[in-house]
């Protein structure tokens, strides 16, 4: 069987609690000028103590299928990218399946950083689009709170927590729905952003929680360089492949991790900015949160409409990268 799958509905969570510039200028040696100027970022929104990645994946599960008129108990695949899941196991997934009352799914975390929404959509349309399923959920959601170091002025300001929820289903039209995806990884820039504390290559001891192994670890100025270069090639490569030109798309999300990254992509893919969403200034990074954010905010201000070309991108960790091309639906 070879189905056309639609993106058919979209929804978010984020915490209450925010954290501003301001409020960072009382933490450590920075200014709001700095931050905006350097990041676009203005707030973030972060979790209170005890609330964990699963809270806000259920949450947005919820308002997921409030939106639809249907119950978790519908749901068939729940896959959850994420590198903050809960624990290390039982994954996200189990805990989403759980708190939800998804009781007819199963499920899976996905590990690739910033371009985890981008795969895991890449994985979950080939069950629909096989005929496996016709109901399957993507949960980019994210818990970066944890592992930020709040003492280091370089990371701590660009991250925040979040979640953002898809429903993958069958479209009954060829016109609209997923196209094409394009994934790919580089292992040897993983030395450039990772978190080398808590995993089997140094398990959790005094002395990895004396040297902050547990917290994320970048060199900012190289992933810089390398996400604007490969975001926008991954970007052009899918889109020459479908014969289409950047002027026919009418929204391109790119994952939300610095706004020059976003407007030097932009620039280099010849995009007009009326083409381009930016939400960054009001959540920061959320790694795997920020597309189907982006994608709920743009539905909601009605930026997309039926039928119109939309096109994701993202950049981070591993190197992980990728696009997802796809006519829009809902
Ligand atoms: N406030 C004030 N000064 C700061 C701050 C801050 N918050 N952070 C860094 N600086 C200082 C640095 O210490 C440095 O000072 P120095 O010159 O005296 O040493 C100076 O600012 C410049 O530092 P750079 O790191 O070169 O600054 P840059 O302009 O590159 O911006 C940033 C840093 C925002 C991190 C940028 O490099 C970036 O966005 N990189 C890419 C991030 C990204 O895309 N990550 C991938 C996704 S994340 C994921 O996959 C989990």
């Amino acid at each position: 069987m070879n189905r056309k799958v639609k993106i058919s509905g979209v929804e978010m969570y984020v915490p209450p609690k925010v954290l501003t510039n301001e409020d960072f200028e009382k933490m450590v040696d920075t200014s709001n000028e700095w931050i905006l100027e350097r990041t676009g970022i203005r707030e973030r929104h972060i979790v209170e103590k005890g609330v964990a990645n699963s809270d806000l994946a259920s949450e947005a599960l919820k308002r997921l299928c409030n939106s639809k008129g249907i119950t978790p108990e519908d749901i068939e695949l729940i896959i959850i990218p994420t590198v903050t899941p809960d624990m290390f196991f039982p994954s996200t997934a189990c805990r989403v399946q759980e708190k939800t009352g998804a009781k007819n799914a199963w499920g899976f975390d996905i590990s690739a950083a910033c371009s985890g929404f981008i795969f895991a959509l890449a994985t979950a349309e080939k069950f629909v689009r096989t005929g496996v399923h016709d109901r399957v959920v993507v949960i980019g959601s994210e818990v970066m709170s944890s592992i930020i170091d709040y003492t280091d002025r370089a990371t701590c300001v660009l991250f925040g927590d979040g979640a953002g929820a898809v429903l993958l289903e069958p479209a009954e039209e060829d016109e609209v729905g997923l196209i094409d995806f394009i994934c790919k990884i580089d292992g040897s820039g993983g030395k450039f952003l990772y978190m080398p504390g808590g995993g089997s290559l140094n398990p959790p001891t005094h002395e990895t929680v004396d040297k902050k192994m547990h917290y994320v670890h970048q060199h900012g100025r190289q992933v810089f360089k390398f996400a604007v270069k490969e975001m926008a090639n991954v970007s052009i490569e899918i889109l020459e492949k479908h014969n289409l030109t950047p002027k026919d798309i009418k929204l391109y999300v790119p994952h939300q991790a610095n706004m020059r990254i976003i407007k030097s992509v932009a620039e280099r893919m010849g995009l007009d900015e009326s083409q381009v969403i930016i939400n960054i200034d009001k959540y920061g990074n959320t790694t795997s949160a920020t597309i189907p954010i982006c994608l709920y905010e743009a539905t909601k201000e009605g930026r997309i409409q039926k039928g119109d070309y939309v096109l994701i991108a993202s950049f981070g960790a591993g190197f992980t990268w990728g696009a997802g091309l796809m006519r829009w639906e809902i």
